[in-house]
């Protein structure tokens, strides 16, 4: 990797934002297969790139439960059950969750009482669950299609990048 120079990202164009923000993540990826590397350096470029989060991070699958793994923002819950809270919800539907206020989400797990609103990407190695991409906002509806579908494809990259099987 060479170094990383923090940039000003332009989003008033989501679509535009979200193409730049994946070959950045490619390049800060290439030659890497180290899966706690690759998501910390994901975390902390979401982190530093999106505007208006106050926590970004993965949640890996390991014994039948989701175990936070790297992270930006404050300490997190360490351990959810499939089925419980956003985090939880969406593994278990193997579906993105955006949730445009956190409050009327029922189950949902406060780590950060910032929160306001979340969005949750399920990660899928060779078909099977991962774990999950977790990117909380203080802003309510902080998180639209246009960003789901973005962090689909940058969780996807890191997935690609990433030896996952190390994990479990
Ligand atoms: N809010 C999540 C828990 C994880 S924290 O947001 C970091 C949930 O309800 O699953």
């Amino acid at each position: 990797m060479t170094t990383y120079h923090s940039e000003p990202h332009d989003f008033t164009d989501k679509r535009a934002g979200y193409e730049r923000l994946a070959a950045q993540l490619r390049g800060l990826l290439e030659g890497e297969t180290d899966a706690v590397a690759n998501a910390a350096n994901t975390a902390a470029l979401i982190f530093d790139v999106l505007p208006e989060l106050n926590w970004v991070g993965f949640y890996f699958l390991r014994g039948g439960e989701l175990v936070v793994g790297p992270f930006q923002g404050k300490p997190a819950c360490v351990r959810i059950a499939l089925g419980r809270g956003v985090c939880g919800t969406a593994a278990a539907r193997r579906q993105t969750i955006i949730v445009p206020d956190v409050n009327a989400f029922p189950g949902h797990i406060a780590c950060d009482g910032a929160s306001q609103s979340e969005v949750v990407v399920p990660l899928f190695a060779a078909d099977q669950l991962a774990g999950v991409l977790d990117l909380d906002s203080p802003r309510l509806a902080r998180f639209d299609e246009v960003d789901a579908r973005g962090l689909e494809r940058l969780a996807a990259l890191f997935v690609q990048a990433s030896r996952l099987a190390e994990l479990r």
